[in-house]
């Protein structure tokens, strides 16, 4: 029972704070009573973060953003910036959701500015990085991983390596329209990245996450992946009562090994 799996929500812009803190009471139980060895995160929208980081008192479970300014203050209007975020406080700050690369610009050079402010300010950043449908037909899925990784990775100095989470999700299985990654797609993928980040910083393990379209049927053909540290899950997640299932599931599985 020794490896560390992280599970988590990325809630999008589905939820008010109000079904927000019923949703982390539960979740705040759950967490209670599955192996310490789980390490569940969740992340709501901006305007529920403070309600929720009350509502949460001393749990395990961590509270992430989903998108941060890299600067401090300044005429940026509608961004947030992470003195906002430091005195929530947040655990995480998603960084490169391929909605924000999609819809609003996010590029990796900006995301490498990010990376460094939310290191800068004691948050772990949790990089989102994956290729499209185009790319993967194309054949340069890896070309495109290991591009995103150098990019926005640049210059973070081995003594801060230690703080990153990487989280794999291939825009192509992603969401409604998503088509679920197959188990050997992953694998390779994975053991890919995990060859790129072992170059960049030979001292650490970085965790590396999978999602896109995990779900009750496959989650654990990911699961049993060696290079997949945990799920970062959407739509299967969004009702407690499905992350629960998933969690205890999880929690047989440690208490098996
Ligand atoms: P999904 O979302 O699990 O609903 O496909 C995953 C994500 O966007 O992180």
């Amino acid at each position: 029972m020794s490896r560390t799996i992280w599970l988590g929500t990325n809630w999008k812009m589905t939820k008010t704070t109000s079904e927000g803190i019923e949703f982390v009471k539960r979740l705040e139980e759950i967490v209670g009573r599955v192996s310490p060895t789980i390490q569940a995160f969740v992340i709501p929208s901006y305007t529920s973060l403070h309600p929720i980081r009350q509502a949460l008192g001393s749990s395990r479970l961590l509270l992430g953003a989903q998108n941060m300014h890299w600067e401090d203050r300044g005429p940026y209007t509608g961004e947030i910036s992470p003195l906002m975020l430091k005195e929530i406080p947040v655990d995480i700050v998603e960084l490169g959701h391929s909605e924000r690369r999609a819809y609003y610009g996010e590029n990796d050079a900006d995301l490498n500015k990010k990376i460094h402010s939310a290191l800068w300010h004691g948050f772990r950043p949790l990089l989102c990085i994956g290729e499209n449908i185009r790319e993967k037909q194309n054949g340069i899925s890896r070309e495109v991983l290991a591009q995103q990784l150098k990019v926005c990775l640049k210059d973070v100095t081995p003594e801060q390596a230690g703080q990153l989470i990487v989280a794999y999700e291939p825009v192509w299985a992603i969401g409604e329209k998503g088509v679920p990654a197959s188990a050997e797609y992953v694998s390779d993928i994975h053991a890919f990245i995990r060859s790129v980040l072992q170059q960049l910083f030979p001292e650490y393990d970085i965790p590396i996450l999978y999602g896109g379209s995990v779900n009750h049927d496959n989650f654990m053909d990911y699961l049993r992946i060696p290079d997949v540290n945990g799920l970062f899950i959407g739509r299967a997640a969004w009702n407690i009562d499905g992350f629960e299932a998933l969690l205890d599931e999880v929690n047989r599985l440690l208490a098996e090994e």
